[in-house]
């Protein structure tokens, strides 16, 4: 049985670790060739060996151009064309806004927003040309958050960027959606990665309890694994999801509804 993705070939920011590792799996495990651009050279390599002759990393900091156009050129030489590109790469930032300094504020929103603008500009011209030669079209894909829909305190840069990436979505759907490219993102609430770990002790000091009442805000009463945030990329990035574009779908267990 061939699988949803079979054939295509994606980009992965932030792959090496988390949502992004989750994605690259599920992608590479649907038939798709996936490379992996993280910071993370180590994490990278490891997965991509893991994963065998469908992987392959590439080191990019997206919110270096140099790094993005180079993540790019590394994908069409090594497998031909670009049908996906997914900016997920991002990270944390907790704080009160009088407190931030113009390092913060770059770094957070150079991390967060940023370098997603840049990552996609690189990959406009590949998607572009792929969306031209291929009745499926092309697919850009965004890891936002449920701070890019809602908001709460001490959140602020990571909400600003996030519900930048949002409006980015909206605004390329209709920009591109002439040239049959598609462009949605993920809003996930609070999942259980390497990153989860910076937001724990704001909400307890005891690990087990601070997880405990996270999970008491989900109305499903559990907290979701990075494997269901692919699985929603899953689907976004397959041909069923063909009239689906300038989307910004919760993977939350029923927060946005409350
Ligand atoms: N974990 C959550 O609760 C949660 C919820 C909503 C949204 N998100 C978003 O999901 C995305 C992935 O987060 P995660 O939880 O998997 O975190 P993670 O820390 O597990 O993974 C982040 C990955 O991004 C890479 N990275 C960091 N800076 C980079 C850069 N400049 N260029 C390229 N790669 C870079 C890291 O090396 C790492 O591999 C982020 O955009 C995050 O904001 C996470």
């Amino acid at each position: 049985m061939s699988g949803r993705l079979e054939g295509k070939v994606a980009i992965v920011t932030g792959g090496a670790s988390g949502l992004g590792r989750a994605v690259v799996e599920r992608f590479v495990a649907e038939g798709a060739s996936v490379v992996i651009a993280d910071i993370d050279d180590a994490g990278a390599g490891d997965l991509a060996r893991a994963l065998g002759d469908k992987a392959a990393w590439v080191h990019c900091d997206h919110t270096r151009t140099d790094d993005c156009a180079g993540a790019v050129a590394f994908t069409l030489d090594r497998f031909g064309k670009l049908d996906i590109l997914h900016n997920n790469a991002g990270g944390p930032f907790t704080g009160a806004f009088a407190d931030i300094d113009d390092e913060t504020l770059d770094r957070v929103i150079g991390l967060n927003l940023m370098g997603s603008l840049k990552m996609t500009r690189a990959a406009l011209p590949a998607l572009e040309r792929q969306a031209a030669a291929s009745p499926a079209g092309a697919c850009l894909l965004y890891t936002s958050s449920l701070q890019g829909l809602k908001a709460k305190p001490n959140f602020s840069l990571y909400t600003v960027a996030k519900h930048g990436l949002v409006g980015l979505v909206r605004s390329l759907a209709l920009e591109l959606a002439p040239k049959n490219i598609r462009v949605n993102a993920v809003c996930p609430t609070v999942t259980e990665t390497p990153m989860l770990q910076h937001f724990l002790s704001g909400v307890a000091s005891d690990r087990e309890e601070a997880m405990a009442r996270l999970r008491a805000t989900i109305p499903l009463g559990r907290m979701p694994e990075p494997q269901d945030t692919a699985n929603a990329l899953l689907f976004l990035a397959s041909d069923e999801a063909r009239m689906l574009t300038g989307v910004a779908l919760p993977v939350d267990g029923g927060q946005m509804a409350m």
